[in-house]
């Protein structure tokens, strides 16, 4: 039977270690569906259309594309999981930092469904201090994010964002 995981997050916006992670994901589900949370509890700086529109954009040229579904989600996580009978739910973790707030994270989700299991894959070490929060930083204070997100991602950070003073886009 075909195993199908959940990769769900903010995706504000992608990066290219969430790509690495979906990949790896891959290597172990048949297909995944990579899902943004319509409402994270945080502000953001790309509508929920936007970052799905970045995320098929970014995946569009690869050639697993047919093996991935870009969807989003409102409310909790568990019961979307339930909805369409994903197999787990599949999370990064890059460094410790990372560790207590998805172990805590897993845990409020398997109390809350014991049936939905959560999987932790590690972030290639080229992505592992690549962050959404940290690269609208850099553009925003006029940093090249050049090779850490996918080409339209960079674009449409630009085009929000600016160049900043002191710009080193080349
Ligand atoms: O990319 P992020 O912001 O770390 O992703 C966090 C996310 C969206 C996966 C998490 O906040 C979530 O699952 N939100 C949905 C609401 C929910 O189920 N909350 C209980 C889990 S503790």
């Amino acid at each position: 039977m075909e195993k199908l995981a959940v990769y769900p997050g903010s995706f504000d916006p992608i990066t290219n270690g969430h790509l690495d992670l979906l990949e790896r994901g891959l290597k172990i589900f048949d297909r995944m569906v990579i899902s943004v949370a319509a409402n994270p509890g945080k502000s953001s700086l790309f509508s929920l259309t936007e970052r799905i529109e970045l995320i098929k954009a970014s995946i569009e040229a690869t050639e697993y594309r047919n093996r991935v579904e870009v969807d989003s989600f409102n409310g909790l996580l568990v019961d979307y999981v339930q909805k369409i009978g994903a197999d787990a739910v599949v999370r990064g973790l890059r460094a410790v930092s990372d560790f207590e707030y998805e172990f805590m994270m897993a845990l409020m989700n398997r109390k809350l469904n014991a049936e939905v299991e959560t999987l932790f894959l590690m972030t290639g070490m080229r992505w592992i201090y690549i962050s959404s929060r940290l690269i609208k930083e850099v553009v925003m204070s006029g940093g090249c994010v050049t090779g850490l997100v996918p080409e339209a991602v960079e674009k449409a950070l630009i085009k929000r964002l600016g160049q900043g003073p002191g710009s080193t886009f080349r």
